[in-house]
Parts: structure tokens; sequence; C-alpha cells
């Protein structure tokens, strides 16, 4: 059985996109029952629409506590046939959920963010580390726990940073990654194939650690990015 998925959007809904895509395209084996947004004229919920999708506008506005939000939220992603075999998946959703939201989907939620957490949480992500200067900086898919951007991490991508770059030249260059690994973590979970410890996230392969799969030699260059380049003889 695919894995049901709600997808919570605030805005232009590029990485519901993606899930969309790679469910389309057979790679993914997920079911997206429901789009939320809490935004009204979140370009994501014109996605929902185009792909046949059942979709909910829910204004946080409209509620009188967090609280109150998340509980319905919870109610109409149930009612959508989320039940706890599924997920539900943050995308670009600029909201902090509380325990009533975590509680009915215990290590159920994840979320993306647009830099190399525990690094440059919050709302800017991209800004924030191009502003700070860093060679490197990247994506984060993790799970979502009471303290925004903080939960374990399932997959993390890096790309270079040049100086002089600011937030809006590295956010493309980073959206492209996350529409990569944001429908492989969601597949590792339809695989049942991740294991949180403390807060290790573990990615098994036929039922063992990966890390104890037998590896090839492999070339630091393959798999490290090092940026700027290493030169010669480094
Ligand atoms: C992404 O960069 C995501 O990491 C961040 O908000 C952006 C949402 O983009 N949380 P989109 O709505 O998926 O296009």
């Amino acid at each position: 059985m695919s894995l049901p998925i709600a997808v919570l959007v605030s805005g232009s809904g590029s990485n519901l996109q993606s899930i969309i895509d790679r469910i389309e395209q057979g790679v993914l084996d997920a079911e997206i029952k429901l789009v939320v947004s809490n935004k009204a004229g979140a370009y994501g919920i014109e996605r929902a629409k185009r792909h046949g999708i059942p979709y909910r506008v829910l204004l946080h506005t409209d509620y009188p506590s967090r609280e109150a939000f998340d509980q319905e939220m919870v109610d109409a992603i149930r009612e959508a046939g989320v039940d706890e075999t599924g997920i539900v998946v943050m995308a670009g959703f600029m909201r902090i959920v509380t325990p009533v939201f975590l509680g009915a989907f215990e290590n159920r939620v994840i979320n993306i963010h647009p830099a190399l957490l525990p690094s440059f949480a919050g709302v800017n992500g991209q800004a924030d580390a191009a502003d700070y200067g860093v060679k490197i900086s990247g994506c984060t898919v993790h799970f979502v726990d009471e303290e925004m951007d903080h939960g374990p991490v399932i997959i993390q991508a890096a790309v270079p940073c040049q100086a002089g770059e600011d937030g809006d030249v590295l956010a493309p260059r980073i959206l492209k990654l996350e529409h990569r690994v944001f429908p492989q973590a969601i597949q590792w979970i339809a695989e049942n194939r991740l294991e949180i410890k403390d807060r290790h996230v573990e990615l098994r392969v036929a039922g063992r650690p990966c890390a104890e799969q037998p590896k090839a030699d492999i070339h630091p260059s393959t798999y490290a990015l090092v940026w700027p380049p290493l030169e010669k003889g480094f």
C-alpha cells in the first residue's frame, strides 16, 4: 500500500510539485491525501487543484489559539485518510506547530529547511548563510520536534557559496536539491527504512544499518563537497 501523506504549504509549493512529480513518475510510493495551506492564494493550492488532489485552506488567523488551529489541521488530515501509518510533510509551511499537532502524528512529521542545520535555522536560512559568508550551505530534511528546525536529521545536501552571492542567488541553487532530497526522504519512510535512535536517524538496507553494508573504496572527491575546490597535491 502507498504511504498516505498530507502536505502542508504556505507558498509557491515547488516542493509539493516535486513530490507530485515523483509519485507520477512511479518512483515515490506515496499518495497525497490532502494539501493544507494556511495562506489564502498560496500557489501550492493551484498545484493541488491541477493534479486533482484534495485540498483545504485553513487560515490560522481564524482560530483563537495555535492549539485550536492545530487541532483543526489534525482533524482535516485524519478525515482525509492519513492514519497512524501515514506522515505529514511540511513543504514550505511557515508556521510552528504545537504539541497538539506533534502528539497526533508522533515521529511522523517531516520538514525541509534551506540550510545545513543546526546552522541558520529560522525563516531566512539562505540569506543568513550568505550574509555570514559561509562557503558551503544546503538543505536539510528532518523529523519535526517541538523546537523550530531542530528534530532528527534524515538527509542533507550541500551547495557551494561564492563570495558576493546573496540569499537570492543561493535560494534557487538550494531549491534544486530540495526537490531531490525531499521525495527521497519520503520514499525511505514509505519503505520503512528509517529508525530514530536518540536523535540519530539510521538508514537501513535489507534490515541492516547502511554503515554495516560492505563498502567500496570510494575516493573522497566522489562523496565530499569541498568548496573552494582543493588544488593539485592536496
Ligand atoms: C523552501 O526553500 C523550503 O525549504 C522553505 O520554504 C521554501 C518553500 O518553497 N521552508 P516552495 O513553497 O516549496 O516552493
